[in-house]
């Protein structure tokens, strides 16, 4: 699965590069992307990333400092972004300096300005999937996943006690790509639920991920498909 990932994010890199002169890609936090990330950074996949192009955002972050262990955007450096030559400038943190609020709209105008005149938003949104059936801070039945407009938005997280900042369907559904990554027998109920389940999204907000004109991909191990019943 990692190495499909990372394979993935080289071949999409080097497309998006070539054709338009850069690629942005939206990182997943959680612990199951970091080997495709640790994949990334070895020599076999760095060599073929034109990383000049590349820019980083989150798809979700939660209010704490970036050495807190719990921070995405702390994973993703050690993981990966720390060894690549990435310019520094094309590594755009959530960092709610201020309110989770204001952060949500900083990074909102950030995106908006930045995408202005290209086709599609995200060459690539990685997302992972919550047992509940949550992917990045949208969480079942919270105001996150009844947004409409807002391309990203302040959440409580009531079960960590914090607040976070995740990005929306409205605009993850903007992407060319978006791919799941999910893995474990842990997960195996939550993505039959989603996948073949009946539930609607406000109950499990993958569901709300459908680009309509993107590719959606699930990058799924044997564990966690252990209740898929559609070949
Ligand atoms: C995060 C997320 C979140 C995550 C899932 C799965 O910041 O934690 O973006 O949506 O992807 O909770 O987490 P695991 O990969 O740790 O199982």
């Amino acid at each position: 699965m990692s190495l499909a990932a990372a394979q993935k994010f080289v071949d999409l890199a080097c497309r998006a590069v070539k054709a338009k002169g850069r690629f942005a890609v939206a990182f997943s936090g959680g612990d199951t992307p970091r080997r495709a990330y640790e994949l990334l950074a070895r020599p076999e996949f760095k060599a073929h990333v034109p990383w000049e192009g590349v820019h980083v955002f989150w798809g979700d972050e939660r209010c704490v400092p970036v050495d807190d262990p719990r921070s995405n955007e702390r994973m993703a450096r050690k993981a990966l972004l720390d060894h690549v030559p990435i310019p520094p400038a094309q590594i755009h943190p959530i960092a709610c300096a201020e309110s989770p609020y204001k952060e949500a709209e900083r990074y909102e105008s950030l995106l908006r300005d930045f995408f202005t005149g290209w086709p599609s938003a995200f060459d690539l949104v990685l997302l992972g999937l919550g047992e509940d059936g949550h992917t990045a801070a949208l969480f079942p039945r919270s105001s996150g996943v009844k947004e409409m407009k807002r391309w990203a938005t302040e959440v409580e997280d009531y079960e960590a006690g914090i607040c976070r900042v995740t990005l929306t369907a409205p605009l993850f559904n903007q992407a060319a790509v978006v791919a799941f990554l999910v893995s474990g027998r842990a997960k195996a109920r939550a993505l039959y639920e989603v996948l073949e389940g009946p539930l609607d999204p406000t109950q499990l907000p993958a569901k709300l991920i459908r680009p309509p004109k993107g590719e959606l991909l699930w990058l799924v191990d044997e564990a966690a498909g252990a209740e898929l019943k559609e070949t």
